[in-house]
């Protein structure tokens, strides 16, 4: 099979297809603006997967690279999937000079557990004492149609 090659250099990254996948594919940033998009990029850790010229999974980790991370936008398109790919990806983010020794790693997920409990992610062991600002539809607010 073959490997997938990741690149964190932001300027390999294909923005657009980014952005398509996840204002139309994914779960959770529906409707995301493609500007919103160029802004998180340039803010983040980027990691981009390449088989070949073509590009088939994408991961950004928030973070100030010494104390504090929170992985996002993790995708491997659909007809890449099932391959090891996306453990490949989190392998590249765990492994990530600039993300070790961190005090707290932190990611959502509705149900690919599995993946990130390989890499020693669990649920939170005290929820209690984690609050959040959390808008699921923040963009798709002013684009619904009224009722
Ligand atoms: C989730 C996703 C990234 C997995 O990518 P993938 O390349 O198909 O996954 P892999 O082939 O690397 O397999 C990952 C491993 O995690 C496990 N796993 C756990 N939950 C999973 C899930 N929801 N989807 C796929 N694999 C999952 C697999 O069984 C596999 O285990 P194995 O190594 O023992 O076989 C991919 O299905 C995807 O892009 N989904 C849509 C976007 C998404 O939901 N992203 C995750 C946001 S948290």
């Amino acid at each position: 099979m073959e490997q997938l090659r990741i690149s964190t250099n932001a300027q390999d990254l294909d923005v657009p297809l980014i952005h398509r996948f996840l204002s139309e594919e994914s779960a959770w940033a529906q409707g995301i603006p493609i500007e919103t998009v160029h802004t998180s990029i340039r803010h983040s850790l980027n990691f981009g997967g390449f088989l070949g010229a073509s590009r088939v999974a994408y991961a950004r980790v928030v973070s100030d690279r010494a104390t504090f991370a929170y992985l996002v936008d993790v995708f491997v398109l659909k007809e890449h999937r099932a391959k090891g790919y996306s453990r490949a990806l989190v392998g590249a983010v765990i492994a990530h000079p600039q993300l070790q020794g961190l005090r707290r790693f932190m990611l959502a997920t509705s149900d690919a557990h599995g993946l990130y409990a390989k890499f020693g992610f669990a649920p939170s062991s005290r929820p209690q004492t984690l609050m959040e600002k959390y808008v699921p539809d923040a963009y798709l607010q002013g684009k619904k149609k009224p009722l």
